[in-house]
């Protein structure tokens, strides 16, 4: 998989000060409340994974599976929920955690859609944040780092679900996607 990145973009060094720094960061945020995160599979497992343990008061998990990709490099803009949420979010201060926000689409689709379901709060945490790819207006709450519109592999993010395993994020090489 090494041999098809362009460049490290976020080296595991990097990501681990990005979730700790987040981690405190919504520890003070959500002090007093129980926030519920809401991961965005598959991306958001390694991310996930690492944040929760530097967020230190007590929270719960659930998941939610949304596609608007459709196996290309490029946002199709049209967001299917593949897999729901099993409980209610009524109530529930939520946090959604993503690995990367570009077109915006996704995160203005779901965070409307929490709020219509009667959470108390939805706010958003990404890992990675491209400004420039943005075709609706979203701006996401906590940002680990903002990137440049690259197509980019590892740490969750994928193509063609390949390459979520690389430890860092990188940008894949044109040619793999060319071919
Ligand atoms: P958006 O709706 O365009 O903001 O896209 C959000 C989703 O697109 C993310 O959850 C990723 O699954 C995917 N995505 C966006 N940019 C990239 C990238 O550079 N590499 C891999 N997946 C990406």
């Amino acid at each position: 998989m090494h041999k098809d990145i362009a460049e490290i973009l976020v080296s595991e060094a990097e990501i681990e000060d990005i979730c700790v720094k987040l981690g405190e960061e919504l520890t003070k945020a959500y002090e007093g409340k129980t926030p519920l995160l809401v991961g965005l599979l598959n991306g958001c497992i390694p991310f996930m994974a690492q944040l929760i343990k530097h967020i230190k008061i007590p929270m719960e998990m659930q998941f939610m599976a949304v596609s608007s990709y459709h196996g290309g490099i490029a946002s199709t803009g049209d967001v299917k929920i593949k897999y729901d949420l099993d409980h209610s979010v009524a109530g529930r201060d939520v946090l959604i955690v993503e690995d990367i926000v570009d077109t915006g689409s996704t995160l203005k689709v779901i965070t409307e859609l929490l709020k219509y379901r009667g959470a108390k709060s939805v706010k958003v945490v990404t890992l990675l944040d491209k400004p420039e790819g943005r075709k609706v207006t979203f701006i996401p709450d906590y940002i680990g780092k903002t990137i440049p519109k690259k197509f980019v592999v590892g740490y969750g993010l994928d193509y063609q679900e390949r390459y979520r395993n690389l430890p860092y994020v990188g940008v894949l090489k044109p040619e793999v996607y060319e071919k």
